[in-house]
């Protein structure tokens, strides 16, 4: 390879060609030894959807909420390798001190629906939304947001949510004013209010291409606006699949992610985060049966990890998360090597004025987690 095509593989923290080539074993191993000679100077968390060969190395796996409060408490790691997607490594910078840098091994590791909402988007709504409702709104956002949108939020008196502690989150936020504005899922926010009391026709979606607010009664009447977002792994659960598996494994339970659709969630037997299932077949006994509504390969994961249950995915051609996939091992290890010899790549760095609000809306949020 040419000096000039290393440098530019550099630049745009595209994948050096001699890591495309290398053998598992060979990777593995080179890992191993580096996480041995880094040990706590090194810290890996891996969010549950990564894939297996990525987990095996992570010091911890857990959810969004999890591995937020896990950065947030590291103290040690001078690096922090996010096996994950890019919002979650920049929750984990704003987290971090300024001796700690956080890396994503694939940049290309985004997120759909934190695309959804983008802060000029979001000036936009506001400055319409609140000429609408005056000062009566207050936004949330799900952690699956940029750190612009966090800061904005932050900036506005809101917090963060994740999808382990939405409930208390939007509880909290009606303590504050009358209205929330919810972003960027629209599914999540839509299901949360429905639990705590708020009815469909109190919620109004904001469509945030058409700058237009969505809705038919009497602006009054609204208490929550939902940002027209939602994830693109989430969506493929349909009515039809739950039809099936009531057809077909009458005795199945069906538990979903609060990131589908209303009318999923409400077919489903249950719903919760991604935690929240993980525990539900944990503590489910031997010979039950599940039909799970979540990212597939934390659902293959759970099927090779509970051989005494009976677990399928809700849709059967249900595919992984692309971008949580785009981290393999070729790229830990590119990452890893990285750090090693100095050259660091694919760092996140969250500008400070952008971290300083974002942080407040990430704290409101940890403070009551
Ligand atoms: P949780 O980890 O909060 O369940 O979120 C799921 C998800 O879609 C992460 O991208
Ligand atoms: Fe984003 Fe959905 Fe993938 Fe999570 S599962 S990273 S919300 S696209």
């Amino acid at each position: 390879m040419s000096f000039l095509q290393y440098f530019e593989e550099k630049k745009s923290g595209t994948l050096p060609e001699t890591y495309r080539n290398l053998k598992r074993e060979q990777m593995e191993t080179r890992i191993l030894e580096i996480k041995k000679k880094l040990g706590d100077k090194l810290f890996i968390p891996g969010h549950h959807y990564q894939k297996d060969e990525v987990i095996r190395f992570a010091d911890i796996s857990g959810d969004s909420l999890q591995l937020a409060q896990l950065c947030a408490d590291n103290e040690q790691a001078e690096h922090i390798v996010f096996c994950g997607v890019h919002f979650m490594a920049e929750t984990a910078d704003i987290l971090t001190s300024e001796h700690q840098k956080v890396y994503l091994p694939d940049m290309r590791a985004g997120c759909s629906m934190a695309d959804m909402a983008d802060i000029f988007q979001t000036d936009r709504a506001w400055t319409a939304l609140e000429k609408m409702f005056g000062e009566t709104i207050v936004p949330l956002t799900y952690v699956n947001s940029t750190a612009a949108i966090k800061a904005f939020v932050g900036k506005n008196g809101g917090a963060t949510v994740t999808s382990s502690n939405a409930h208390k989150m939007v509880k909290w936020a009606f303590t504050q004013k009358e209205r929330i504005l919810f972003l960027p899922d629209q599914h999540l926010g839509r299901n949360t209010a429905y639990d705590i009391g708020v009815s469909l026709e109190q919620m109004a979606v904001w469509d945030p291409i058409h700058d237009k607010l969505e809705y038919d009664g009497n602006f009054e009447d609204v208490k929550v606006i939902l940002w027209k977002g939602h994830c693109s792994v989430h969506e493929n659960f349909t009515v039809k699949n739950i039809e099936e598996v009531r057809t077909n494994n009458s005795d199945m339970r069906i538990i979903v992610h609060p990131e589908c659709s209303r009318e999923i969630v409400a077919l489903a037997d249950d719903n919760g985060s991604t935690k929240y299932i993980i525990d539900a077949i944990e503590n489910a006994l031997p010979g039950s049966k599940w039909a799970i509504g979540t990212e597939m390969n934390l659902v293959n994961r759970l099927i090779r990890k509970h051989p005494d249950k009976h677990i399928i995915s809700l849709n059967p051609r249900m595919c992984p998360c692309l971008t949580m996939n785009r981290i393999d091992l070729p790229h830990l290890l590119w990452s890893l090597e990285s750090i090693v010899n100095g050259e660091e790549v694919n760092v996140i760095e969250v500008d400070a004025e952008t971290s300083q609000y974002a942080i407040g809306a990430l704290e409101r949020m940890l403070e009551r987690a």
